[in-house]
């Protein structure tokens, strides 16, 4: 794994993929992936149908986050075609805790391709080497297998299920809680 901090730059280079801060002309290939029910289920914040003009209110947001410290998203591009397959964020960065909170989605006609897993890996050890991260954790809806999968593949441990935690689609949801811990700091 390679890794550029400078923040304009910011890049981390895995063996299939680039991740890079979100940028505007990312936004219709955003509105194209995003458009999809199969992702929104499994995300708090993401709507269907997901316009364009929420693909421009995401990358604005993601801006803003950065700018305050808040949070980091990162885009995943595809090496081999230079394609985005979607996105990564650390987010409610506190630098008190020193901890994170970890969230993704990829698109559909890349699942189970192991993207998931490589980029949190990466994204996992740039939050520990670079930004000294001491906790990251990553919640994901009980249902999602995918979601526990990837996170139990990078070493994230399940902590516990918080009961009705969320609402979405008109529904309380229980929500598995996992987290990974930097031994080293
Ligand atoms: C969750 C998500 C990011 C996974 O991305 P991905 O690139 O397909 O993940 P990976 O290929 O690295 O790993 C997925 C693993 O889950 C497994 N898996 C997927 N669906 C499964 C199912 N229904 N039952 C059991 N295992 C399943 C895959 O087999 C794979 O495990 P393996 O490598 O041991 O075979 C993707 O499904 C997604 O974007 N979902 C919608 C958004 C979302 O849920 N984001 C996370 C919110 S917490």
């Amino acid at each position: 794994m390679k890794i550029i901090t400078k923040l304009n730059n910011l890049k981390i280079e895995t063996e299939k993929t680039i991740i890079k801060l979100f940028q505007t002309y990312h936004i219709s290939q955003i509105a194209k992936i995003c458009n999809n029910p199969n992702l929104s289920k499994n995300l708090l914040n993401m709507p269907y149908p997901f316009t364009i003009k929420n693909a421009k209110a995401w990358v604005k947001n993601s801006k803003k986050l950065l700018k305050i410290g808040n949070s980091l998203s990162f885009a995943i591009i595809e090496k081999h075609n230079n394609e985005l397959i979607g996105s990564i964020a650390l987010e409610n960065l506190n630098k008190t805790h020193r901890n994170a909170e970890i969230s993704y989605w990829i698109d559909e006609k890349n699942w189970n391709k192991g993207y998931a897993t490589e980029v949190l890996k990466a994204v996992v050890e740039f939050g520990f080497k670079k930004l000294n991260l001491h906790r990251i954790i990553g919640k994901c809806y009980v249902e999602n297998i995918a979601s526990a999968k990837v996170m139990e593949k990078c070493g994230f441990v399940f902590e516990g299920t918080l009961k009705e935690h969320y609402f979405k689609l008109d529904k309380y949801k229980d929500i598995k809680m996992y987290a990974i811990i930097n031994k080293n700091c």
